[in-house]
């Protein structure tokens, strides 16, 4: 019989209220119930939230036995083999530092991993130091029409790889731009990245998940292979897809249209050629697959695909690319500072609007 795993979710997510155009949205949390709910050896058995509404209503949804106010406690009665992280960035680190204590066997943090490179190593540390598999929710390179696309790629389809592009209308760099950077380093099997340079504007208030953020960003960083990376994050841009993959004899395209999620175009061939695939580019499916990669990864003694090093790197270039808005020229990887470049950067934004 398969093993059973025990699962405890940190952050229920605000609970689910129609907004004005009648949309109803929840936390994160939801995806994760859902995808525990439907991998059949994985059981919700617990979950904790500092707000007792959000841990009700989550505990009633999902019909989870045990609710707790307290993620200490939780961690302490409840035996867990998996832990999921869904907070907010700024409490990762002290979370997954404090459930790897508790020796699951795994835990499933979202992404942004951190909020600084020494947050980042405390948590791949922690994990290892308890043999705890770590994992970071960058779903979606687990996911069917990215995967498809790195078989693409790896194939020759397009040549060789000479730049990659990714648009995300009204994303910023640390929540969106999160996903696509991890997706270009899984594209290019986690080659390093030489140098990053970067430009952004703040114009309004704007926080998302207790962070203050940019506006609109656009990163331009370099693998040390010499391929290319393109990011344009923020302001609606018309007609560009999610993920752009140009080669030397073709490219490749990811969610041009919900309708099209991947697509080829060869340069010695007439037009498009839309690739078969069954999922979306998003979708309850990549978190399904992201649980179940983690199961697997335990259950081989071997590091997940979505691992904490590879969230790692992510965080990396995120935090050169706030680094690089803030010192205004190219940045230079490893890139290691204490502080986090982000809120460097909106302490000085802060600092020249007052
Ligand atoms: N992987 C993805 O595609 C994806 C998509 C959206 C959000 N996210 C990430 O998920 C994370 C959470 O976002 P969200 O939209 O669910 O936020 P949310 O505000 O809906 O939920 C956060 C929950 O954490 C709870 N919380 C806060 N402090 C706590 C503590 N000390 N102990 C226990 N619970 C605590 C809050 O009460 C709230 O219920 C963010 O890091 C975000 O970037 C990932």
């Amino acid at each position: 019989m398969a093993n059973q795993y025990r699962v405890g979710i940190i952050g229920c997510g605000r609970k689910p209220v129609p907004d004005a155009q009648g949309r109803v949205r929840t936390g994160i949390a939801e995806s994760h119930g859902r995808a525990y709910a439907a991998v059949p050896n994985a059981t919700l058995v617990a979950a904790a939230d500092i707000d007792p509404e959000n841990l009700t209503s989550f505990c009633e949804r999902h019909h989870v036995p045990h609710g707790y106010g307290d993620y200490h406690e939780m961690l302490a009665q409840e035996h867990l083999d998996i832990v999921s992280v869904c907070t907010w960035v700024s409490l990762h680190s002290r979370i997954v530092i404090d459930a790897a204590a508790a020796r699951p066997k795994a835990i499933l943090c979202e992404k942004p991993m951190a909020l600084t490179i020494p947050e980042a190593d405390a948590m791949v540390a922690a994990c290892a130091a308890n043999k705890v598999r770590l994992a970071i929710n960058h779903q979606r390179r687990l996911g069917e029409p990215f995967r498809r696309a790195k078989e693409l790629l790896t194939s020759g389809m397009i040549g060789s790889p000479l730049r990659f592009e990714a648009h995300v209308p009204g994303g910023t760099l640390l929540d969106w731009g999160t996903h696509w950077i991890d997706m270009f380093f899984y594209y290019l099997d986690q080659e390093p990245v030489e140098w990053v340079m970067a430009m952004a504007d703040r114009h309004t208030d704007r926080v998302l998940f207790g962070e203050e953020q940019e506006d609109h960003a656009i990163v331009h960083y370099q693998f040390r292979s010499g391929v290319r990376a393109y990011l344009d994050l923020g302001v609606p841009i018309v007609r560009q897809p999610a993920n752009r993959l140009i080669g030397t004899e073709g490219i490749i395209e990811l969610g041009v249209s919900p309708g099209t999620p991947l697509r080829v175009h060869r340069y010695t061939s007439a037009g498009w050629e839309d690739i078969p695939v069954k999922e979306g580019i998003h979708g309850i499916e990549h978190f399904i697959h992201s649980v179940e990669a983690l199961i697997e990864a335990v259950e081989q003694d071997a590091e997940p695909a979505h691992s904490g090093a590879n969230g790692r790197q992510a965080l990396e270039v995120i935090l050169a690319a706030y680094s690089s808005v803030g010192q205004r020229g190219k940045v230079y990887l490893p890139y290691c500072a204490e502080e986090s470049a982000m809120r460097e950067l909106m302490a000085l934004w802060r600092q020249q609007r007052t």
